[in-house]
């Protein structure tokens, strides 16, 4: 990885079309930030692509439209002097090179255009600010003014300026080293990171939508506790995720401790994250013991207790989502059941794993049943090699008996045998509360294992309960 020449990362026949469309309207373009990075770290290939040149970035996209099927879209956005432009596999983002300061006070920048050199400076990190030329006369070449190369080579996320401005800049920036270390498995120069704890009540600044598109991709990582212990040791975690840093801490109490729940979530999230992808399951298994710092409690008898946690930490999903304005949509409300069901696995051990303890957990989870399972797995964190082959061994045990009881009882998506119509009819019956009654004592039964889930012997039931309750049949 050196200084020179890239051509044949520009090989995609849209490069040479941006480079002719530049000529065409006389001004010099690259090809700037993360497709360079990218390309530099063979790290796939990159789909958006950000181009800047010497001049109107709208003016160019303009250009580079003209030279493209006619039904590609562009979108120009004239506040910001930027265009977009869309093809089928890539995502073209065109902006005029600029020199670039914020007002502090009003936080909007003063834009004036700039040179190259200018554009790089005020770009967010070093390996971010290199580019390959478009110009005919050196294409490909690699323009690097801060070496941003020997930081890919010594895997190190430094600014281009002294980072106070940089982070002041752009505080969501802070957000992004710790990202950025945490998807390449680099580390942040030490005096970028003095700067991100000295700076790091500006992130309050940041949109709640930004902050969380960067938790996403923190999340997303192969090793997510990566980013999340910077972003504690930062100071950042405390601004944004306040019910983590809650976790923090052991407490002792006439020598009875309890473990550290902050360090055992990164544990369980980068468990969960070797068995999956879903980013919500992530996020669930991220948030599946908030409700512990509020239900902590000490008892003399049984030590430290967090009873209830469970459902405190889904109503906290609720507020936590809300005030990070997330959607409060079936994620989020995937979220908060994972959460308030991320004992019950558990239970079910303890219970012996009896037919009646699976069925219900079955009904109960739904068709989240195997992310409950997941999630509650990842949760295994002993060191104790016995008992880590153990709890595993037990939950081996309950899959099997999920397995079979399902095929049996069919209740995983659990339909009443007898239905309500069937109860009114029986029994000659406007809509009332005994049939709410008498469905509940079937579906109990069935859970249960007093009755199969089939029509006749809930029928037989209605019957007996329909009786009990005074009712006559027609
Ligand atoms: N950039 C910046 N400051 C920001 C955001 C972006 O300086 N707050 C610059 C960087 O040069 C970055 C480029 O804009 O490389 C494009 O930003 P973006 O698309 O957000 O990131 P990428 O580097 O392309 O990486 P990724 O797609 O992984 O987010």
């Amino acid at each position: 990885m050196t200084a020179g020449n890239y051509k044949e990362a520009l090989k995609d026949p849209v490069f040479n079309m941006i480079s002719q469309a530049a000529q065409n309207i006389n001004v010099d373009a690259y090809v700037i930030g993360g497709f360079v990075r990218d390309y530099l770290l063979q790290r796939g290939n990159k789909q958006d692509i950000d181009i800047v040149c010497i001049g109107s970035g709208i003016a160019l996209a303009q250009e580079v439209k003209k030279l493209l099927p006619n039904s590609t879209k562009i979108s120009t956005f004239k506040n910001y002097g930027t265009a977009m432009i869309k093809t089928d596999e890539l995502e073209l983002e065109f902006v005029g090179a600029r020199k670039e300061s914020y007002d502090r006070n009003s936080r909007n920048p003063v834009v004036e255009d700039g040179t190259l050199e200018d554009d790089q400076n005020r770009r967010d990190f070093t390996i971010n600010a290199m580019a390959f030329s478009l110009q005919a006369e050196n294409y490909g070449y690699l323009l690097d003014p801060f070496n941003g190369t020997d930081d890919l080579l010594s895997k190190v996320i430094k600014t281009p300026l002294d980072p106070d401005i940089t982070y002041s800049d752009d505080p969501l920036r802070m957000l992004r080293a710790i990202r950025f270390a945490s998807q390449l498995d680099f580390s942040i120069d030490p005096v970028s990171f003095e700067s991100i704890k000295s700076n790091a009540e500006r992130i309050k600044i940041i949109t709640n939508e930004r902050i969380v598109t960067e938790l996403h991709k923190i999340i997303a990582c192969d090793q997510p506790s990566h980013g999340f212990l910077l972003l504690e040791k930062s100071g950042l975690l405390e601004l944004i995720l306040p019910e983590l840093t809650a976790l923090k801490g052991i407490e002792e109490v006439e020598g009875q401790t309890h473990k550290d729940n902050f360090y055992h979530t990164l544990e369980v999230v980068d468990n969960i994250s070797r068995h999956t992808d879903d980013i919500w399951l992530r996020w669930a298994a991220l948030l599946h013991d908030i409700g512990k710092a509020p239900t902590k409690r000490f008892n003399k008898k049984v030590g430290w207790t967090f009873h209830g946690h469970e459902f405190k930490g889904s109503k906290m999903v609720y507020q936590l989502f809300k005030r990070l304005r997330m959607p409060l949509n079936d994620k989020m409300k995937f979220v908060q059941k994972l959460v308030r069901m991320s004992s019950r696995p558990i239970a079910v051990i303890d219970e012996a794993a009896t037919d009646s303890a699976v069925r219900r957990l079955i009904h109960d989870a739904g068709e989240h049943i195997e992310q409950l399972m997941t999630l509650c797995e990842a949760d295994i964190t002993t060191k104790n090699l016995k008992r880590f082959k153990k709890y595993h061994s037990n939950f081996q045990k309950v899959r099997d008996k999920m397995v079979e009881v399902e095929e049996r009882d069919h209740v995983r998506n659990f339909q009443p045998p007898v239905t309500g119509e069937e109860i009114m009819t029986t029994f000659q019956l406007k809509p009332c509360r005994e049939i709410g009654i008498i469905k509940a004592a079937i579906k109990e039964a069935i859970l249960d294992g007093d009755i199969p889930n089939e029509h006749d012997a809930a029928y037989a039931l209605m019957l007996r309960k329909g009786k009990e309750l005074g009712l006559k049949t027609a």
